[in-house]
């Protein structure tokens, strides 16, 4: 069962296994805030993650990428426990992540640099991922001479550089207006439907949830568990009129009944 680093390594999405969360539990001190979280997520798989803040989303995905450690069940990932971060497993987080004193290629290079790979080929390889998520001309741009979504873009695509086997995706989208989050939910389908992975797609919105995701699971209570899970059996490729049909509709009917409903159950930090 066990596997050498460079084996690790070399996973990729044509090796991957998926990712398997067990029994996992979470406390700070006294407060649990999560216990029993049980699910897996195959190689070609999108699980999207809704539930009311401080429900635990976040630091869920922090055990799942391996910077912090569960109190209790484990994280199986390509068939090897985490216990720190590593190269086939890559974060997207909210607030983009990006080195300001960086340009946007030498941002999407880092996880390739970070890997041993020499500057010139992290970077000629960066580029590439650059041109897959519409930013080639802003290469040399550092991130405050770039818009909120060009940011994220940078930060997607230093994500899909390292072509991780499992992408962890943490609200990627909510700090960006409503026409270029819809953009880039579109943009990010079809990418992973020319590259599936794995995926984890934590958001508080359900219809994005809904869109991205092959389940949602609702995550509350308190401490927080998994409340639901709902299958999203709509059909890929997805796009504008996968939003527009009765089934999504139904199915984003039944999410946001779950959410509200947990929601009046659960340890909120809301403010
Ligand atoms: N480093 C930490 N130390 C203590 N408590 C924490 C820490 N990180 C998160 N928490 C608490 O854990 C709970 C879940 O937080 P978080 O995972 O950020 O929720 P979400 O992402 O769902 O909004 C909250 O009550 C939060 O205050
Ligand atoms: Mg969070």
């Amino acid at each position: 069962m066990e596997r050498s680093v460079s084996e690790l390594e070399n996973a990729s999405h044509s090796t991957s296994r998926g990712i398997r969360v067990e029994n996992l539990a979470k406390y700070y001190g006294d407060h649990c805030v999560f216990k029993d979280i049980n699910f897996e997520i195959g190689p070609r798989e999108i699980v999207s993650v809704v539930g009311p803040s401080g429900c635990g989303k976040t630091t869920l995905l922090r055990c799942l990428n391996g910077l912090i450690q569960p109190d209790e069940g484990q994280v199986i990932a390509d068939g090897l426990q985490v216990s720190s971060p590593r190269p086939g497993i890559a974060i997207v987080f909210q607030d983009f992540g990006l080195f300001p004193w960086k340009t946007a290629l030498d941002n999407v290079a880092y996880g390739l640099v970070v890997q041993g790979m020499k500057k010139d080929k992290a970077r000629k390889i960066a580029s590439n991922y650059v041109n897959m998520v519409a930013l080639e001309g802003f290469e040399d741009r550092y991130p405050h001479q770039l818009s909120g979504g060009m940011q994220q873009r940078a930060g997607l695509a230093r994500a899909l550089a390292v072509e991780p086997s499992v992408l962890l995706m943490d609200e990627p989208f909510g700090a960006l207006d409503a026409q270029t989050r819809e953009l880039m939910q579109f943009e990010l389908l079809q990418i992973w439907d020319k590259n599936p992975m794995s995926m984890l797609f934590v958001t508080h919105g359900i219809d994005e949830a809904v869109l991205m995701g092959d389940r949602v699971i609702v995550l509350g209570g308190k401490p927080s568990g998994i409340y639901r899970e709902v299958d999203v059996p709509l059909p890929r490729p997805r796009d504008a009129s996968t939003v527009a049909s009765p089934e999504f509709q139904e199915l984003r009917s039944q999410v946001w009944d779950h959410v509200m409903t947990v929601r009046r159950n659960t340890s909120s930090d809301e403010n």
